[in-house]
């Protein structure tokens, strides 16, 4: 049908839909591409919300991934559980049980390291009191940056200089963290331009309030990561590439990142000049605009919880389609379970986690 990737993307025999739909195939190719465009696999620290997925930790493992990248206390868990030796929490909570809960993991997994991000002082207070006297020796905590993204993070100046200096004197300084995600137009001249002052920015402010100049900095997402200048104390943490997206099929082609996430659903009614799909917004992202929710050559008319009316005629009930997500990490994690296409061309349902905290 069209829109469709393609029947070889499709799990055999009568499988229950929606249902994700996962070709590891295209997620090896797109961790060799984004390793080599950041300069190899040793600075790469990908973000893991994408996927969520203990057998993708165990296999970008298995490719040289050292490291990685977590916004919840439940990814932290997960992936040290699944043998990382090091993560990053990328969440600067102030809230003493989600701080509580991350410790008791990296407690359990003394052999891993755990650097957790703080912005503020309350945040320091907090962990150095959860921390207590019996400190994990390999906890330590980031100072987050704000780039001018406006979500999280400490403006370069007076007062960041002043946080990353209180964590030196607790001991407890691991580095620094800025996320980018406000670079993102699709001229890559203008992103170019963009990363460039703020790596000249950052370089001048971390060269200048770095009380270790060895100190790690971790930056970037997929819009960004290949723009950042080979600095030997920078490591990059895109996320999105592992499944890639429509959007970064229009706005990064230059990757040639392969699509490695799907839904595959079931059309369920056809009304002539338009069909109902059996996946609503409980099964496909709806954190884009309704019209880049999915790829359809026809347009998407409506979603609701579990119904997607579509443009165009010529559907039947009853026939499969696959979707693209507009963005794959807000579909990926509407799963715990997902089909995943093997490198060897069969097919294994496995465990994912779903949308846990
Ligand atoms: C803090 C942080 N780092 C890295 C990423 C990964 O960015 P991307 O999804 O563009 O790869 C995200 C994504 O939301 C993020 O919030």
């Amino acid at each position: 049908m069209t829109g469709s990737p393609g029947s070889a993307l499709i799990p055999p025999g009568e499988v229950e839909t929606p249902c994700l739909v996962i070709d590891h195939r295209a997620v090896r190719h797109n961790l060799a591409r984004t390793a080599t465009a950041c300069g190899g696999v040793g600075r790469l620290i990908p973000h893991v919300k994408t996927h969520r997925a203990p057998w993708l930790i165990t296999d970008l493992m298995d490719q040289g991934v050292a490291a990685f990248k977590t916004a919840t206390p439940a990814e932290v868990e997960m992936v040290l559980a699944a043998g990382a030796r090091e993560v990053l929490w990328a969440y600067p909570s102030v809230n003493p049980r989600a701080v509580g809960r991350v410790l008791a993991a990296a407690r359990r997994y003394p052999e891993a390291r755990l650097s957790a991000l703080v912005d503020s002082r309350p945040g320091i207070d907090l962990w150095r009191a959860a921390l207590g006297t019996e400190r994990p020796p390999r906890v330590g905590l980031r100072l987050d940056i704000d780039p001018g993204l406006g979500r999280s993070g400490v403006p370069m100046g007076r007062e960041a200089r002043a946080l990353a200096g209180e964590l030196v004197e607790a001991g407890l300084f691991a580095g620094w963290h800025l996320y980018d995600g406000h670079l993102h137009d699709p001229d890559d001249g203008k992103r170019a331009a963009a990363v460039g002052q703020l790596a000249t920015d950052l370089m001048a402010f971390v060269g200048d309030a770095d009380p270790d100049p060895a100190a790690d900095i971790v930056v970037a997402g997929s819009y960004t990561f290949d723009l950042w200048p080979p600095h030997a104390c920078l490591r990059v943490s895109p996320g999105g590439w592992i499944y890639s997206s429509l959007r970064h099929a229009r706005d990064l082609s230059h990757h040639e990142w392969r699509q490695g996430a799907y839904v595959l659903a079931t059309v369920i009614t056809a009304h002539g000049v338009s069909a109902t799909l059996d996946a609503g917004l409980k099964a496909v992202g709806s954190d884009l605009p309704l019209a880049e929710r999915f790829g359809w050559p026809n347009g998407i008319m409506d979603m609701t919880e579990e119904h997607s009316v579509v443009g165009g005629a010529g559907e039947t009930p009853g026939n499969r389609v696959l979707l693209t997500p507009g963005h794959a990490c807000t579909t990926a994690y509407l799963y715990s379970e997902a089909w995943v296409l093997g490198l060897d061309g069969g097919w294994q349902k496995k465990r994912q986690m779903g949308i846990e905290r």
